[in-house]
Order: structure tokens, then sequence, then C-alpha cells
């Protein structure tokens, strides 16, 4: 009998650093990393440059299905084009919540994400990595913050890359795709039972890390 291929789920809220803890975890472990929010910045960037509605999900979906993704050293490429920077527009932010809402996007992006689950290993992060892309994760954990901590972040990010940044703004952005991410019919954001709840309001990045490294190693 061949063992299945480990999964570690990170699942959480926006801005929560679960993308740093994952990618952090998933180089102690040489293991290989999914950000699937990627995808769903992805689908709207393509969505919003193809002059598509944010309810047109048929064509959304179509574009899911299809999307010219590729990930490589930290990067991420639409077609071909370097877009890392243009997936983390708050435009794309927006509207990267909005298709997540859509069940034929979701549907269309099932098997992209599971055919990342390689040897020796995977770390996926997102929002239904434990829920519904691995529900047989041998580890999950649910990564979340104060909505206040994570504007926080975000915001000295904004600052440190010389860009402006509204703290007030920034917070109700938060609260309010949070709130979109809870409520959708579809893979809602929630702690599983089966999850173990890392709370970093007061944490580093280490110890987020050395948590999650302990409960792969338990
Ligand atoms: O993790 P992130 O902020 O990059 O995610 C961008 C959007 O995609 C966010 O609004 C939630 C959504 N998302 C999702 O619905 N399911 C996932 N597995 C990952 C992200």
């Amino acid at each position: 009998v061949t063992k299945p291929v480990p999964v570690v789920a990170i699942d959480g809220p926006s801005a929560s650093g679960k993308g740093t803890v994952a990618a952090r975890v998933a180089e102690a472990l040489g293991y290989h990393c999914l950000d699937s929010g990627s995808l769903y910045r992805l689908v709207a960037l393509a969505g919003i440059r193809g002059g598509l509605s944010f309810d047109d999900e048929a064509g959304l979906a179509a574009i899911a299905a299809t999307l010219p993704a590729r990930f490589a050293d930290g990067r991420v490429f639409l077609a071909g084009e370097d877009v890392t920077d243009a997936i983390r527009s708050e435009e794309a932010s927006g509207g990267a919540s909005k298709v997540a809402a859509l069940p034929a996007v979701r549907s269309a992006l099932l098997d992209r994400q599971r055919d990342y689950r390689h040897a020796p290993g995977l770390v996926a992060e997102g929002r239904d990595m434990g829920s519904v892309i691995f529900p047989d994760a041998g580890t999950k954990i649910f990564l979340t913050a104060t909505a206040e901590a994570r504007a926080e972040r975000r915001y000295k990010q904004l600052i440190e890359k010389g860009m402006a940044a509204n703290m007030k703004s920034l917070l109700k952005d938060l609260q309010d795709r949070d709130a979109r991410d809870a409520a959708r019919t579809v893979a809602p954001l929630q702690k599983l039972p089966d999850a173990a709840l890392l709370d970093t309001t007061e944490m580093d990045v280490e110890q987020a890390v050395g948590f999650v490294l302990d409960r792969v190693r338990s």
C-alpha cells in the first residue's frame, strides 16, 4: 500500500501572514507550496483585463479552466507576463474575493490545486485547503490574527514599499473581505473542528512557523 503524499493545510483570513508562514514551513520540510489565493487573484486580473464583469460566472469559469498561470522563483506569471505585483493591487484583491464566491470558478480550479500534491509533501494555504481541497490533510491549521493586527502589518508593508497607505481604509477593506469570504455559501472561511488554532496577533513569523512544524512532527 502506498502512503498518500502528506499535506499541511493552512487556512485563514486575508493578511494573516499565512503566505509567509506556509512558504517558510515548506522550505523547512522540503515540501512543495501552493498559494491558492493567487489562483483567484489571477482569475480576477484576467477577468478585469478581458473586460468581464465579476458576475459573469460562465465567462470567469472559462478563464479559470484554462488559466495560463505559471509559478517560478517566487514570481507569478500570466501568459508569460510577470504579474506578481499586479495580482496584489487593491483592484485585483477586491476582485479575487468576488470571483472566489462563484461556484463554477471554484470547481474549475479544483483539479489544478490537487495537482500540486507531489512527493515529498505539500504545504497548501488558502481558505478551503482543509475543508474542500485536501480534506484528508494530516495537519490542519487555522491561522488568524485580529483585524487590527492584520491591517497594521499590511500598513507597514505598504509604507516599506514606499506606497501610500491609510490605516482606516485598510482596516475597512479587510473587514469587508473577511465578511465576504466567511458569508459565502461555497467553501466559506471557517475553523474546522480538526484544525489547530494559531492566533498570531502577538507572535512573530518564527514562532508561527515553529508552531506549525511542531504539529507536523507530532
Ligand atoms: O489569500 P489571498 O488573500 O491571496 O486570497 C485572495 C482571495 O481569494 C480572497 O478574497 C479569498 C479567496 N480565496 C478563496 O476563496 N479560497 C482559497 N483557497 C484561497 C483564496
